[in-house]
């Protein structure tokens, strides 16, 4: 029985010693110390032992038993400390390590387009010139030379705005009736852009949006005459496109100029062949105009002794020409992916 304990004490501590974890150990305790085990065998065995015999053994068992608890339990609280000390290790902060950066965001594409066209103007002494989203009747048309009865009115698909007691109130459905506003506000010479949001009821396509964006331009001055029109717009789509495109006036009609023209560029995507985003060769740009007489005077303005010319110029058309961007509705689908590639330049 002396042997039996011998080697149970020398297993055992030599079991706690190389457990790895807490499970590992608490396994060894059960074969080492456990009611099955050769120690609790020997315990039970003393009550056939004479009495001086059992004495001697049970101390000897005791004196073991116990040896064999300290070091399962000195071998636990060793484990606890390292499993603490891991997960010590596992949170720590590494301060050497660089910064996580959030990610920066980037102006939308249509809000560069926008700033790019405003400053070609501003460098051409131009100041910017703001006016409301929600209009009236009078501003958005019968200033422009729209009477109530004039079949212009047809031409845009107008978006209404409810609110009871101003049946007169709209979505603006062109930036023009900035034009209006200005001249309200400040004696002539004008010289000014305006770009803004603009409302029609159209269906969406690869080139026409229901809301879009507009940058009305407008000057007013002694001997202002179609060439300055002309001047002025071959500059801008210079300092847009450097060069890269071509241009064509085609004569138009838009009720509050006289002349009035289209301006077109030749399309990204085929040149001036024809293609499917743009149908004929050409994407239109802006529509553009000497100011009608009737408009000057309407504002107050003496149209014997002032001209002028206005344009408004459609931002999304410059940034599918800008960007080869085959459809307009891209812009503003909101997909990240297609958002993420125009960096602030
Ligand atoms: C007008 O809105 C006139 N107010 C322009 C003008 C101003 C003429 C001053 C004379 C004097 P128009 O409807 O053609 O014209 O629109 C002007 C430009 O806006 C177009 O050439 C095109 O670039 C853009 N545009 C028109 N409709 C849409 C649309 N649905 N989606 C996106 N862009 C459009």
């Amino acid at each position: 029985m002396r042997a039996i304990l011998d080697r149970e004490r020398a297993r055992g501590l030599d079991a706690f010693a190389a457990a790895a974890s807490i499970e590992d150990l608490e396994a060894a305790a059960v074969a080492i110390l456990g009611r099955k085990s050769a120690l609790g065998e020997v315990q039970r065995a003393l009550g056939g032992l004479e009495e001086q015999e059992r004495r001697d053994l049970g101390k000897l068992v005791n004196e073991t038993r116990q040896e064999l608890t300290d070091a399962r339990d000195a071998r636990r609280v060793a484990l606890d400390e390292q499993a603490e000390a891991g997960l010590l290790a596992a949170d720590a902060v590494d301060l050497s390590l660089p910064g996580r950066r959030a990610p920066a965001g980037s102006a939308h594409p249509l809000t560069l387009v926008e700033r790019e066209i405003v400053e070609v103007f501003l460098r051409l002494g131009f100041r910017v010139a703001e006016g409301p989203e929600i209009e009236d009747d009078w501003h958005n048309f019968q200033a422009l030379n729209i009477p109530p009865d004039h079949p212009a009115r047809t031409m845009r698909d107008t978006l209404y705005v409810s609110i009871p007691g101003h049946p007169e109130l709209l979505l603006r459905t062109e930036t023009s009736a900035v034009q209006i506003r200005t001249m309200q506000s400040q004696p002539p010479p004008v010289y000014i852009v305006a770009p803004g949001r603009v409302y029609r009821r159209e269906t969406a396509d690869a080139t026409h949006l229901p809301v879009f964006t507009q940058v009305e331009a407008l000057v007013v001055d002694e001997g202002i005459t179609f060439a300055d029109l002309k001047g002025t717009l071959e500059a801008m789509v210079n300092g847009l496109f450097g060069g890269r495109r071509r241009i064509r006036f085609t004569p138009s009609y838009f009720p509050f100029v006289e002349p009035g023209a289209q301006i077109g560029v030749t399309c990204f995507r085929c040149d001036g062949v024809g293609c499917q985003t743009c149908g004929n060769g050409w994407i239109e740009l802006l529509g553009a105009g000497m100011v009608h007489p009737n408009v000057l005077e309407n504002c107050g303005y003496d149209s014997e002794r002032y001209t002028g010319f206005a344009f408004g110029l459609g931002v999304e058309r410059v940034a599918l020409l800008q960007y080869s961007i085959p459809d307009m509705r891209s812009l503003i689908d909101g997909d990240v992916r297609f958002l993420e590639q125009f960096g602030a330049r």
